[in-house]
């Protein structure tokens, strides 16, 4: 562990003169985190912590959230100038390695992402077994899932080498898959992918080309999209990192982890949140309903949220938010589209939420999820695939947190501990004595 030891907290179990002395850590930016570790053995109480809203479960270089003044930095840098002046693959390679590449660093993180974007030809066979309806997302968590039966040659996760070479790989392959997953879906032959292109543009072309006629990406829409990979990158200890990073703690190989972060990022509450956000919007169907809708959301007896809002760490706007918010229009500018009918939509319902005091009051403001649908919608993706593209960004961030944890020589696996509520011990009931139910 890297924090600084900055003090002490003592707790005291009331009735009783028992205590203990936790010590403190201070990382470089944020607030003081009680080291607990020793709690159990010194007064026989654990702590109680669902959701982990108030715990830390790692020390981590790679990004910072302060959620109160809406700020990410990844490695230090603001994600603004991330996504202003970087590109996806010089992000990657600093979550991965910790700084930004000089040029001849770049061309080769480059060309070793290239060199692996092509998948086992008996991986091509797998797609066949899925039905062509088959979600995917299901698709995906499948086939990455099985890359570790294809990959033998870099599957010692403690060999540093290895580690290397699988992450080059996940992050080379995931678009191939990506894409193959929705080409397959629509019954259209596979494109493989074109190593003289950039990440994102590779991507676009393997997602948009048939092999009957030359295929021109267009830039605007391939930096639009390296941006939405750029803000999608890293988010911390979210819940599908924390998946990542706990299927890791038990020395599952790097693919298998990241197919269980693929099915922990599939929910609504989370990655599939831009999917969910365009389903609300066409339900709602119309500016003049959208106070009605306010008024479902903010019934206590319904269960409906207003999707692309609020956020577990963010209880300000998602800086994410704001440069999706402009790539959104710079996209619907570039294809043309003046007057769309569901950006005016999600327009005014952001505007009539940020004044509502219900959203005030619990702090819910618009989160990456809220424009990013329209944009995809815009760029020609089917709303399937929305909660997959954030999982060809995402890949990025997972491999370089298990990477992170693997070489941290206090990492132990994951075991949170319970409040046992059941019953207390009994003895077996032979089944001719148990109580008859009607
Ligand atoms: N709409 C309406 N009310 C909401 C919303 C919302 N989107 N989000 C939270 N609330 C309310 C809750 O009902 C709760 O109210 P209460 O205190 O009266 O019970 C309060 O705000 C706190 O909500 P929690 O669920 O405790 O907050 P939590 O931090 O656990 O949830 C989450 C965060 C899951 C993101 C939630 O805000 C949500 O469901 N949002 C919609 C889904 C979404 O956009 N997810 C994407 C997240 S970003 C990402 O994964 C990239």
């Amino acid at each position: 562990m890297s924090g600084k030891s900055t003090g002490t907290m003592t707790v005291t179990l009331d009735g009783s003169n028992k205590s203990a002395k936790l010590p403190l850590i201070t990382g470089t930016i944020g607030p003081a985190v009680a080291d607990i570790r020793k709690l159990y053995g010194e007064l026989g109480v654990f702590t109680f912590d669902p959701g982990y809203g108030a715990t830390a479960s790692c020390d981590s270089k790679i990004t910072y959230i302060d959620g109160d003044e809406g700020i990410l930095l990844h490695r230090g840098y603001p994600i603004e100038q991330l996504a202003e002046h970087s590109t996806f693959l010089e992000v990657a390679h600093l979550l991965l390695n910790g700084e930004l590449p000089n040029e001849q660093e770049l061309r080769q993180f480059q060309q070793g992402v290239t060199m692996h974007t092509m998948l086992h030809e008996q991986l091509r066979s797998f797609f066949n077994g899925f039905r062509r309806d088959a979600h995917p997302m299901a698709v995906l968590c499948g086939v990455v899932g099985a890359l570790s039966a294809f990959y033998h040659d870099s599957l010692d996760i403690n060999n540093p080498e290895h580690r290397r070479i699988s992450a080059f790989r996940l992050i080379a392959k995931i678009p191939t898959i990506a894409a193959w997953a929705y080409k397959y879906s629509i019954g259209q032959p596979f494109m493989f992918p074109r190593n003289d292109l950039r990440y994102a543009e590779n991507f676009l072309y393997m997602m948009n080309a048939v092999p009957a006629e030359p295929y021109h990406v267009n830039p605007i829409l391939a930096r639009a999209m390296d941006r939405i990979l750029i803000l999608h990158a890293d988010h911390e200890q979210n819940a599908s990192t924390s998946t990542v990073r706990l299927a890791g703690s038990t020395g599952a190989n790097p693919f298998a982890c990241i197919a269980a972060g693929i099915a922990s990022l599939w929910g609504p509450a989370h990655g599939g949140a831009n999917e969910a956000v365009l389903k609300m919007l066409a339900e709602i169907g119309h500016v003049d309903h959208i106070p009605d809708f306010i008024e479902k959301v903010k019934d206590k007896n319904s269960s409906i949220r207003l999707m692309g809002f609020g956020h577990r760490v963010y209880k300000n706007y998602d800086p994410r938010a704001k440069i999706m918010q402009q790539t959104c229009h710079e996209v619907l500018r570039e294809l043309g589209i003046k007057d769309d009918p569901l950006l005016d939509l999600a327009v005014e319902l952001e505007s009539i939420a940020l004044k509502d005091d219900y959203f005030i009051s619990k702090k819910l403001y618009p989160n990456v999820d809220f424009y990013s649908g329209i944009i995809l919608k815009a760029m020609g993706f089917p709303t399937q695939m929305f909660t997959v593209l954030f999982a060809v960004a995402r890949t990025v961030g997972w491999i370089s947190q298990w990477q992170e944890m693997m070489e941290d020589p206090s990492q132990r696996i994951g075991r949170p501990r319970q409040i046992y509520t059941g019953a207390p011990a009994r003895d077996y009931v032979p089944i001719e004595r148990r109580k008859k139910h009607n």
